[in-house]
């Protein structure tokens, strides 16, 4: 069966789509990917034509997108809590929470995490990680957001995204890895090495 990689967060704008589609054309040439646009306005659905390489998805039941007859399967989710979301976490192998290092959008993570952890409660192999995206050039983690952060029950990745052209572009040209910026790809690779650690960690 596929494994599933949910990206989820209740706020817009974090980058949920963007690293969704980064990711899945960063695992494409090892393995077979999906990926499941669960957004009803269809942000990654729109750019179907232009990654004919990938099989996007539009939203979905929930059986299909686990009988897909995919190695992996990453499903982005809307900007707000979807009553979707409990049942798609319960069959995910890892949800990636996508967050800026300010003060009100870590708060903000906090529903997205309490509906983790509920569904781990079901689901015990269900492992989750959340990634700093968007970080500002020079700017470093302030000590109130880092403590906001340990607080956590879901553990912060090691990897940071931090706030490129390059990836603003992504989704419009070929994806980060082809595109001309190494650090950007670097990061999106590391990201995808990270979680696939967490997912073959047991
Ligand atoms: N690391 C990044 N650097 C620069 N821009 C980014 C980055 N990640 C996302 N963006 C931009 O931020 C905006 C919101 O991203 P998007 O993926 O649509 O978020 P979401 O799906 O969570 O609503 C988009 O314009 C996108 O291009
Ligand atoms: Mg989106």
């Amino acid at each position: 069966m596929a494994k599933i990689i949910t990206i989820a967060h209740q706020k817009g704008g974090v980058g949920k789509s963007t690293l969704a589609i980064n990711l899945a054309l960063c695992f494409q040439d090892q393995l077979s990917i999906a990926l499941v646009d669960t957004d009803l306005q269809g942000s990654l659905y729109h750019i179907k034509e232009d990654f004919p390489e990938l099989s996007i998805i539009g939203p979905d039941k929930l059986t299909a997108i686990q009988q897909l007859d995919h190695d992996l399967v990453i499903v982005d989710t809307p900007p707000y809590l979807s009553n979707k979301l409990p049942e798609l976490f319960l069959h995910s192998d890892f949800i990636l929470v996508p967050t800026k290092a300010g003060f009100f959008d870590v708060m903000a993570i906090r529903s997205t995490l309490a509906l983790i952890k509920e569904a781990q409660t079901q689901a015990p192999h269900l492992k989750a990680g959340i990634v700093l995206n968007m970080i500002k050039p020079r700017s470093g983690l302030t000590k109130d957001i880092a403590a906001l952060l340990e607080s956590m029950e879901v553990p912060l990745l090691k990897t940071r995204v931090h706030d490129r052209v390059s990836i603003a572009r992504s989704a419009m040209t070929t994806g980060i890895l082809n595109g001309g910026d190494p650090k950007a790809a670097a990061e999106i690779m590391a990201l995808a090495e990270e979680v696939v650690e967490h997912i073959s960690a047991g």
